[in-house]
């Protein structure tokens, strides 16, 4: 007996920040198998961050040969999700790196922002993002003003997906993070490429999300890839976040806030970015999306200080104290994202005394991470006109208690967490299972969501408002300093 192609089991690649995570899913089973390998981005003074690109290849073929090895089944096809701004230049005849990838929040590109302020709004409008050098498109002009212009400069899936498969392509939900396409027609904007100067540039195809993009024997036997997304919309697939309305929040190296905007562009008012969710058969699904700059790299920032071991110290740690202590902590440790857009801040620990445990400086960051995303949630209700009802969540920190419940507190909403933390994967799965099957629906390819735990608010809404206020006036504090 041969099962229909579209329910074998597929593999699936979630490239990000700090390591690759590979799954093998099944249709009816579920997740067989997983393999992960890690990923050492270096932070160097100056607010730069850089990686090896053999770096990120390697861990991407350790990670989906481990999946396999330990599923010990064949697989129809691969998908594959990806950090979302992380670029590097590289020689499209022998696909080998012309330079290191600048990583999503690598801030050296302030210089081409600050060129560009007059074009701001004009950029907004055509790409729905804010200029910011989180974006690809500053990173890919500083490379080429800085580094070479020799070769292709691109987001480091279209080179992955190269050394892959000989492709040249880029799907339409990575391309909007560049802030070169054009949100309405979700192509190349070549207004935005002239801004830019690099109207030159040999760009990748713009694609959907599911299609046929070659063959890779890099996992070992012969495997079409047929799924490419960047990885937060990539979550927001697998969140089963597809109404208009709904929204998610993933606590990876960042914690990314996306709200389901449906079929229509849309520009936000709030200072959040307005992009592609994803392009299926040709039809663009658009969210709103807000950044916490460091929410897992802000718990190794205190790992590597000493104070807690790791992650998993947050509960024990946070817990011998009843609360922060008094301590407000701004984890700005790479600047402030939406609603803020102020990546040259730096982050700020107020209100220490000599009684301060590292109990309350757990707490602090709880509730520090905790308030930028309920900010992002205020700007989401308040583009769209309607409070948010309740939050999915996904990402290594939904493991923290103590983060969810500080989450639910300062929302004052449900927080419903996934039962798999690793959710990007899922959506890669998802996508290649439609890029093998076009006539699946997102509703047949995506796996039932039902949430693992649920945390309601266990304070009142005066306390919860006092407690963002607080931190509200901490950020103030910093841009009246830096302004
Ligand atoms: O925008 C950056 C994002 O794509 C990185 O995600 O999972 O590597 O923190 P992650």
């Amino acid at each position: 007996y041969e099962p229909d192609p579209a329910r074998r089991p597929v593999l699936a690649v979630d490239q990000g920040t700090s390591g690759t995570k590979a799954l093998v899913v099944c249709p009816e089973r579920g997740v067989i198998g997983s393999g992960a390998a890690p990923v050492r981005p270096r932070f160097l003074p100056g607010g730069l961050v850089e990686v090896d690109p053999a770096e990120l290849f390697s861990s991407v073929v350790d990670a989906g040969r481990a999946a396999l090895a330990d599923a010990g089944e064949p697989v129809t096809a691969v998908g594959l999700a990806n950090q979302g701004e992380t670029v590097l230049a590289w020689d499209p005849e022998t696909g080998r790196p012309l330079t290191d990838a600048l990583v999503w929040q690598d801030r050296r590109a302030e210089s081409v922002c600050a060129e560009l302020t007059e074009h701001a709004e004009e950029l907004r409008d055509l790409t729905g993002l804010p200029l910011d050098p989180y974006f690809a498109a500053p990173k890919m002009a500083w490379i080429r003003r800085h580094r070479t212009r020799r070769g292709v400069v691109t987001t480091s899936d279209a080179w992955l997906v190269h050394r892959l498969t000989g492709a040249y392509v880029t799907d339409a939900a990575t391309a909007g993070r560049t802030q070169l396409l054009d949100l309405d027609t979700a192509e190349w904007s070549p207004r935005a490429l002239d801004l830019y100067g690099l109207g030159d540039e040999h760009l990748p195809r713009v694609v959907d999300a599911a299609g046929e993009f070659g063959t890779t024997t890099a996992f070992g036997p012969e495997i079409p890839l047929t799924g490419l997304l960047v990885d937060q919309q990539a979550a927001l697939l697998a969140q089963d976040v597809t109404a208009p309305g709904s929204a998610k929040c993933t606590y990876g190296t960042g914690a990314f806030l996306l709200a389901q905007t449906g079929p229509r562009p849309r520009r936000s008012e709030s200072g959040l970015v307005g992009c592609v969710a994803w392009r299926l058969a040709g039809r663009t699904s658009y969210c709103l999306d807000g950044q916490v700059y460091t929410a897992a790299s802000a718990v190794r920032w205190l790992t590597d200080l000493g104070v807690i071991a790791g992650a998993a110290d947050l509960d024990p740690v946070g817990s011998a104290v009843p609360d922060a202590g008094g301590v407000t902590f701004v984890p700005a440790l790479a600047g402030l994202a939406a609603p803020w857009w102020r990546g040259d801040l730096r982050g700020s620990l107020t209100g220490l005394g000599l009684d301060t445990t590292p109990g309350h400086l757990v707490r602090a960051l709880c509730e520090g991470i905790a308030a930028q995303v309920a900010a992002l949630a205020d700007a989401v209700a308040a583009d769209l006109g309607e409070p948010l009802t309740s939050l999915r969540v996904d990402g290594g920190l939904t493991r923290s208690a103590l983060l969810m419940q500080t989450q639910a507190d300062l929302l004052q909403l449900p927080v419903e967490v996934s039962a798999l933390p690793d959710v990007t994967a899922l959506g890669a799965a998802s996508v290649a299972r439609i890029g093998l099957d076009p006539a699946l629906t997102i509703a047949e390819a995506v796996p039932k969501w039902s949430p693992a735990a649920v945390y309601e608010p266990r304070i009142g809404a005066d306390l919860a408002a006092e407690r963002l206020d607080r931190f509200r006036s901490a950020v103030a504090a910093l841009t009246e300093r830096t302004p």
